[in-house]
């Protein structure tokens, strides 16, 4: 395989979602027909949760695999407990609608996959109780959703919603309306993507992702109480780090030390692992991809398609698991 074609190239994240099958009301069924009030609770408040998880195409191998899926499925769970939702499913079971969603879509490329769940009673009242619930996945092919090498990135005026706010470790509907007026804004004034500052002044995270950095050979990224979104890809960076022998270390981060650091990165499942050469205008080290991201990046992007034996336990495959896929 060609080291480009290891980028998840594929359709923009921009395209209008109308094809496929979905999972809604407890069945598979065209995504046209999958549709809601407008008077629905979480279209009103926000009062959802949701997921974003990625499936990789190996060609060589004719295999589409799931990242992490099991993971991610328990985070939903958590999201929902958090905004009271009653999810009926297990996350094994949601793993298993999902893998026979992308089957019956027969998808023979890089996909990004949208678990939701949601307050769906047509009511006014503001209110997490006494609610109907609703759970629902769809599906799109989707190949990068931000550059992977030479982002250009500003610390937001945007602060990053506080954990006394609105729940940051749960992937609520509503919170991002945070993270879209910090990515626009930075978007607007020229740059990739916005990185935000939690009340207390230290770097949280970026708008869609995980934020890490590397100071004197050793990659920093930011601790669970940041406010930041529990990432399944910080995690696997962890894991991935360990086994390189790269030192790592997980604390505060100060604005700072942004314009100090060697080399810088997104990681999220969205933005995969992103290479940032720039902060405020300030040259990131030498202002390309480090050396400590480029190795990071390679096994991550070789692992995430079926390709290092050591992470196969990382991937739920597609094709050839159930009797109907
Ligand atoms: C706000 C935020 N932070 C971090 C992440 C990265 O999380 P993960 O690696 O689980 O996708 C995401 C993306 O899902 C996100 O939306």
């Amino acid at each position: 395989m060609l080291e480009e074609d290891l980028h998840g190239n594929g359709p923009s994240p921009t395209h209008e979602i109308v094809n496929g099958y979905c999972f809604f009301h407890g069945e598979l069924r065209p995504l046209g027909e999958a549709n809601v009030s407008i008077a629905t609770h979480a279209l009103n408040y926000g009062t959802g949760c949701f997921e974003g998880i990625r499936a990789y195409w190996n060609e060589e191998q004719g295999q589409l695999y799931v990242l992490k899926a099991k993971e991610h499925f328990q985070r939903f769970l958590r999201s929902c407990r958090i905004l009271k939702i009653a999810c009926p499913y297990t996350a094994d079971e949601l793993v298993d609608w999902t893998v026979r969603m992308l089957a019956k879509n027969e998808y023979r490329e890089n996909v990004y996959i949208r678990p939701l769940a949601f307050k769906a009673s047509t009511v006014v009242k503001v209110t997490l109780s006494g609610l109907r619930d609703e759970v629902a996945i769809y599906s799109v092919p989707m190949g990068d959703y931000v550059k992977t090498e030479g982002l250009s990135a500003v610390v937001s005026n945007w602060q990053r919603v506080s954990d006394n706010i609105l729940p940051s470790r749960a992937k609520v509907t509503g919170g991002y309306i945070n993270a879209a007026l910090a990515n626009d804004a930075a978007v607007a004034d020229g740059y990739d993507e916005a990185i935000m500052l939690s009340g207390d002044g230290h770097v949280s995270e970026a708008s869609s992702s995980n934020l890490f950095m590397v100071r004197d050979g050793v990659l920093v990224t930011t601790p669970i109480t940041a406010d930041i979104l529990e990432g399944i890809t910080r995690k696997a960076i962890l894991q991935v780090a360990t086994d390189l022998g790269i030192p790592y270390e997980v604390r505060p981060v100060d604005r700072t030390e942004l314009y100090v650091a060697e080399e810088m990165f997104l990681a999220g499942t969205g933005a995969q692992i992103s290479s940032i050469t720039s902060v405020d205008r300030r040259e990131v080290g030498d202002g390309v991809t480090g050396v400590l991201t480029h190795s990071l990046q390679e096994l991550y992007f070789r692992a995430v398609r079926g390709m290092e034996e050591k992470y196969v336990d990382w991937l739920t495959p597609v094709y050839g698991r159930t009797a109907n896929s």
